[in-house]
Protein backbone atom coordinates (compact mmCIF):
# COMPACT_ATOMS: atom_id res chain seq x y z
CA UNK A 1 0.00 0.00 0.00
CA UNK A 2 2.84 2.35 0.96
CA UNK A 3 4.83 1.67 -2.07
CA UNK A 4 1.40 2.30 -3.95
CA UNK A 5 0.93 5.77 -2.35
CA UNK A 6 4.42 6.84 -3.33
CA UNK A 7 4.43 5.95 -6.74
CA UNK A 8 1.25 7.66 -7.02
CA UNK A 9 2.87 10.49 -5.06
CA UNK A 10 6.06 10.23 -7.31
CA UNK A 11 3.38 10.34 -10.85
CA UNK A 12 1.81 13.45 -9.37
CA UNK A 13 4.84 15.08 -8.78
CA UNK A 14 5.01 18.88 -10.97
CA UNK A 15 7.25 18.27 -13.90
CA UNK A 16 6.75 14.48 -14.11
CA UNK A 17 5.50 12.82 -17.41
CA UNK A 18 6.09 9.69 -19.04
CA UNK A 19 7.85 9.75 -22.25
CA UNK A 20 5.12 9.01 -25.07
CA UNK A 21 5.82 5.46 -26.89
CA UNK A 22 6.43 7.81 -30.04
CA UNK A 23 7.22 11.22 -31.03
CA UNK A 24 5.71 12.97 -34.26
CA UNK A 25 8.39 15.07 -36.00
CA UNK A 26 7.79 17.98 -37.56
CA UNK A 27 8.10 17.91 -41.98
CA UNK A 28 12.31 19.01 -42.41
CA UNK A 29 12.28 21.98 -44.01
CA UNK A 30 14.14 21.97 -47.30
CA UNK A 31 14.84 25.31 -47.68
CA UNK A 32 16.82 27.50 -45.44
CA UNK A 33 20.89 27.59 -43.61
CA UNK A 34 23.95 28.21 -44.93
CA UNK A 35 24.76 26.74 -48.26
CA UNK A 36 26.67 24.05 -48.39
CA UNK A 37 29.72 26.01 -48.98
CA UNK A 38 29.24 28.00 -46.25
CA UNK A 39 28.39 24.88 -44.27
CA UNK A 40 31.91 23.32 -45.43
CA UNK A 41 33.42 26.69 -44.26
CA UNK A 42 32.36 26.52 -41.04
CA UNK A 43 32.49 22.44 -40.17
CA UNK A 44 33.96 21.99 -36.83
CA UNK A 45 34.27 19.58 -33.96
CA UNK A 46 32.91 21.50 -30.83
CA UNK A 47 33.54 20.79 -27.34
CA UNK A 48 31.46 23.22 -25.33
CA UNK A 49 27.62 23.31 -24.95
CA UNK A 50 24.86 24.77 -24.02
CA UNK A 51 21.94 22.90 -22.23
CA UNK A 52 19.18 24.64 -24.33
CA UNK A 53 17.15 22.37 -25.64
CA UNK A 54 16.18 22.36 -29.16
CA UNK A 55 13.43 22.95 -30.94
CA UNK A 56 11.47 19.88 -32.23
CA UNK A 57 11.77 21.14 -35.75
CA UNK A 58 15.56 21.20 -35.47
CA UNK A 59 15.66 17.59 -34.18
CA UNK A 60 13.44 17.31 -37.15
CA UNK A 61 15.73 18.91 -39.64
CA UNK A 62 19.12 17.36 -38.19
CA UNK A 63 17.69 13.44 -37.97
CA UNK A 64 16.12 14.02 -41.48
CA UNK A 65 19.70 15.10 -43.03
CA UNK A 66 21.29 12.70 -41.13
CA UNK A 67 19.29 9.58 -42.77
CA UNK A 68 15.84 10.78 -43.26
CA UNK A 69 14.15 9.36 -46.51
CA UNK A 70 14.68 11.47 -49.68
CA UNK A 71 13.21 9.99 -52.49
CA UNK A 72 9.90 8.19 -50.83
CA UNK A 73 8.98 5.96 -53.99
CA UNK A 74 12.34 3.90 -53.43
CA UNK A 75 12.77 4.63 -50.05
CA UNK A 76 16.14 6.44 -50.46
CA UNK A 77 18.45 7.64 -48.34
CA UNK A 78 20.33 11.17 -47.63
CA UNK A 79 23.16 8.75 -46.96
CA UNK A 80 24.78 6.07 -49.31
CA UNK A 81 24.50 2.37 -48.12
CA UNK A 82 26.53 -0.26 -49.76
CA UNK A 83 24.19 -3.17 -51.40
CA UNK A 84 21.79 -0.57 -50.37
CA UNK A 85 21.54 -2.94 -46.98
CA UNK A 86 20.51 0.57 -44.90
CA UNK A 87 22.11 -1.24 -41.55
CA UNK A 88 22.62 1.94 -39.46
CA UNK A 89 19.85 2.79 -36.61
CA UNK A 90 20.02 6.02 -35.17
CA UNK A 91 20.04 6.43 -31.76
CA UNK A 92 18.59 9.41 -30.20
CA UNK A 93 19.36 9.95 -26.55
CA UNK A 94 17.28 13.18 -25.04
CA UNK A 95 16.89 14.54 -21.79
CA UNK A 96 13.20 12.47 -21.91
CA UNK A 97 14.39 9.21 -22.55
CA UNK A 98 16.27 7.14 -25.27
CA UNK A 99 14.62 6.94 -29.17
CA UNK A 100 15.37 5.23 -32.25
CA UNK A 101 14.68 6.82 -35.16
CA UNK A 102 12.14 5.72 -37.71
CA UNK A 103 12.93 7.54 -40.72
CA UNK A 104 10.27 6.01 -42.78
CA UNK A 105 8.02 7.79 -40.08
CA UNK A 106 10.00 9.94 -39.75
CA UNK A 107 9.30 9.86 -36.16
CA UNK A 108 11.21 8.65 -32.97
CA UNK A 109 10.50 5.17 -31.28
CA UNK A 110 10.75 5.04 -27.64
CA UNK A 111 13.22 2.48 -26.58
CA UNK A 112 14.07 3.27 -23.08
CA UNK A 113 12.26 5.75 -20.75
CA UNK A 114 15.62 7.02 -19.06
CA UNK A 115 18.16 9.72 -19.81
CA UNK A 116 20.85 7.69 -21.11
CA UNK A 117 23.09 10.79 -22.45
CA UNK A 118 25.61 10.06 -20.60
CA UNK A 119 26.04 6.58 -21.52
CA UNK A 120 26.45 7.54 -24.81
CA UNK A 121 29.95 8.97 -24.06
CA UNK A 122 33.10 9.24 -22.35
CA UNK A 123 33.69 12.71 -22.30
CA UNK A 124 32.85 15.76 -19.44
CA UNK A 125 31.83 18.15 -21.90
CA UNK A 126 29.23 16.16 -23.14
CA UNK A 127 26.83 16.35 -20.23
CA UNK A 128 25.49 19.47 -20.95
CA UNK A 129 24.27 18.87 -24.78
CA UNK A 130 20.64 18.22 -25.12
CA UNK A 131 20.99 15.76 -27.42
CA UNK A 132 23.07 12.58 -28.56
CA UNK A 133 23.06 10.64 -31.64
CA UNK A 134 24.61 6.69 -31.38
CA UNK A 135 24.97 4.89 -34.55
CA UNK A 136 24.20 1.26 -34.43
CA UNK A 137 24.91 -1.10 -37.57
CA UNK A 138 23.18 -3.87 -37.62
CA UNK A 139 25.11 -6.62 -38.95
CA UNK A 140 22.63 -9.02 -39.31
CA UNK A 141 21.26 -7.20 -42.75
CA UNK A 142 24.11 -7.65 -44.68
CA UNK A 143 23.71 -10.61 -46.50
CA UNK A 144 27.23 -11.33 -47.68
CA UNK A 145 28.92 -13.11 -50.31
CA UNK A 146 31.73 -15.89 -50.20
CA UNK A 147 34.25 -13.06 -50.98
CA UNK A 148 33.18 -10.27 -48.94
CA UNK A 149 35.18 -10.94 -45.34
CA UNK A 150 34.28 -9.85 -41.78
CA UNK A 151 36.31 -6.93 -42.15
CA UNK A 152 34.68 -5.66 -45.52
CA UNK A 153 30.98 -5.96 -44.11
CA UNK A 154 32.74 -3.22 -40.91
CA UNK A 155 34.65 -1.17 -42.92
CA UNK A 156 31.67 -0.74 -45.30
CA UNK A 157 29.27 -0.59 -42.05
CA UNK A 158 31.68 2.29 -40.56
CA UNK A 159 31.55 3.84 -43.94
CA UNK A 160 27.88 4.51 -43.92
CA UNK A 161 28.02 5.77 -40.62
CA UNK A 162 30.70 7.99 -41.57
CA UNK A 163 28.25 9.56 -44.25
CA UNK A 164 25.68 10.08 -41.93
CA UNK A 165 27.86 11.89 -39.51
CA UNK A 166 29.00 13.87 -42.11
CA UNK A 167 25.71 14.99 -43.05
CA UNK A 168 24.84 15.71 -39.65
CA UNK A 169 27.72 17.97 -39.24
CA UNK A 170 27.17 20.12 -41.90
CA UNK A 171 23.52 20.01 -41.22
CA UNK A 172 24.54 21.50 -37.62
CA UNK A 173 26.65 24.07 -39.47
CA UNK A 174 24.19 25.08 -41.80
CA UNK A 175 21.81 25.88 -38.98
CA UNK A 176 24.47 27.43 -36.72
CA UNK A 177 24.66 24.17 -34.35
CA UNK A 178 27.29 22.82 -32.55
CA UNK A 179 28.37 18.83 -33.17
CA UNK A 180 30.76 16.51 -32.60
CA UNK A 181 31.19 12.70 -33.87
CA UNK A 182 32.99 10.69 -31.15
CA UNK A 183 34.00 7.18 -31.33
CA UNK A 184 34.08 7.28 -27.37
CA UNK A 185 30.61 5.47 -26.35
CA UNK A 186 30.10 3.52 -23.04
CA UNK A 187 30.00 0.26 -25.10
CA UNK A 188 28.59 -2.12 -22.46
CA UNK A 189 26.30 0.16 -20.66
CA UNK A 190 24.92 1.82 -23.76
CA UNK A 191 24.01 -1.47 -25.65
CA UNK A 192 22.29 -2.80 -22.32
CA UNK A 193 20.18 0.73 -21.96
CA UNK A 194 18.95 0.25 -25.78
CA UNK A 195 18.71 -3.48 -26.09
CA UNK A 196 20.59 -4.17 -28.67
CA UNK A 197 21.28 -7.65 -29.96
CA UNK A 198 24.70 -9.28 -30.53
CA UNK A 199 24.42 -8.84 -34.19
CA UNK A 200 24.30 -5.03 -33.37
CA UNK A 201 27.56 -2.74 -33.50
CA UNK A 202 28.27 0.31 -31.49
CA UNK A 203 29.98 2.55 -34.28
CA UNK A 204 30.45 5.94 -33.77
CA UNK A 205 28.06 8.77 -31.18
CA UNK A 206 27.50 12.65 -32.02
CA UNK A 207 27.07 15.21 -29.75
CA UNK A 208 24.53 18.27 -30.91
CA UNK A 209 23.49 21.71 -29.60
CA UNK A 210 23.71 25.22 -28.99
CA UNK A 211 27.38 26.44 -28.96
CA UNK A 212 29.04 27.50 -25.31
C1 LIG B 1 35.98 8.33 -36.25
C2 LIG B 1 36.16 9.54 -35.39
C3 LIG B 1 36.13 9.42 -34.01
C4 LIG B 1 36.24 10.54 -33.18
N1 LIG B 1 36.13 10.39 -31.84
C5 LIG B 1 36.14 11.47 -31.03
C6 LIG B 1 35.88 11.34 -29.63
O1 LIG B 1 35.64 10.24 -29.10
N2 LIG B 1 35.90 12.46 -28.88
C7 LIG B 1 36.13 13.70 -29.41
O2 LIG B 1 36.12 14.68 -28.65
N3 LIG B 1 36.37 13.87 -30.73
C8 LIG B 1 36.36 12.78 -31.55
N4 LIG B 1 36.52 12.94 -32.92
C9 LIG B 1 36.69 14.29 -33.48
C10 LIG B 1 38.16 14.55 -33.87
O3 LIG B 1 38.94 14.67 -32.69
C11 LIG B 1 38.20 15.86 -34.69
O4 LIG B 1 37.45 15.67 -35.88
C12 LIG B 1 39.63 16.23 -35.03
O5 LIG B 1 40.32 16.64 -33.88
C13 LIG B 1 39.69 17.36 -36.07
O6 LIG B 1 39.02 18.51 -35.59
P1 LIG B 1 37.85 19.20 -36.44
O7 LIG B 1 36.71 18.19 -36.53
O8 LIG B 1 37.44 20.43 -35.66
O9 LIG B 1 38.38 19.51 -37.79
C14 LIG B 1 36.43 11.84 -33.76
C15 LIG B 1 36.48 11.94 -35.16
C16 LIG B 1 36.33 10.82 -35.96
C17 LIG B 1 36.33 10.99 -37.47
Amino acid sequence: MRTVCLLAAWALAPGWAAPPAAIELPAPALEGGLTLRQALRERKSHRAYSPKKLPRQMLSNVLWAAYGVNRPAEGGRTAPSAHNWQVIDVYVALEEGLFLYDARGHRLVLVNAADVRDLTSTQEFTRDAPLNLVYVARMEKMTASPEDSQEDLLAWASMEAGAVSQNVSLACAAERLATVVRAGVQRPAFAKAARLAPTHRILLAQTIGYPR
